[in-house]
């Protein structure tokens, strides 16, 4: 998969497994305050519900994308980096290398549901092309804050 450098580290993009439940747990938990348990990882990496990418700099992972695909729809379910390492392009890497995915799979649409003071998320989303199509009030039961639904054409870009 993909490559890209980090200060003087080389990063790539790779496919997470369960191997690596333990690292994706610890970065989680940095990145949200609402956490998936391991039972979730696991229904994820072991059982096939959703896949998750990776962004391995040396022998860490930085970033994280968990995805879903049913039929020929995606949906982008958590995208985190480490706090230190933010700003650096590495949501950018993950992102592209998803949707370059998803067009070779011949996937026709994406979702996903945002935070709506998430800025930094939604600026990103909306680089690529996402179109905000709706509001669901209250939505995530941490902060009972309203997520912002969108959705991307992948056929138009
Ligand atoms: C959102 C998040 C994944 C971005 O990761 P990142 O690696 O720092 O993002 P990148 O460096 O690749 O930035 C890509 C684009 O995202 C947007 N962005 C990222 N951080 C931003 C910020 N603090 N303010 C405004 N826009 C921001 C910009 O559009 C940026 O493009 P630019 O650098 O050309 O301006 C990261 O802030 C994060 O992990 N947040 C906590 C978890 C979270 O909220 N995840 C999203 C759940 S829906």
């Amino acid at each position: 998969m993909e490559s890209m450098q980090n200060n003087d580290i080389q990063c790539r993009v790779v496919k997470m497994g369960p191997e690596d439940i333990d690292s994706l747990r610890e970065l989680e938990a940095l990145c949200f305050d609402y956490h998936w348990t391991e039972e979730q990882f696991r229904l994820g990496l072991e059982r096939g519900a959703f896949h998750v990418l990776g962004i391995k700099c040396g022998n860490r992972i930085s970033g994280y994308l968990a995805y879903s695909i049913l039929l020929d729809e995606m949906e982008i379910l958590n995208l985190g980096v480490r706090p230190e390492e933010r700003r650096k392009g590495i949501a950018r890497k993950l992102m592209q290398s998803l949707l370059q995915k998803c067009r070779d799979m011949g996937i026709q649409k994406g979702f996903l549901d945002v935070k709506r003071s998430n800025t930094p998320a939604i600026s990103l989303y909306e680089s690529f092309g996402f179109k905000q199509t709706g509001v669901r009030k209250k939505y995530y039961p941490d902060t009972k804050e309203d997520a912002l639904l969108y959705d991307l054409d992948l056929s138009q870009t």
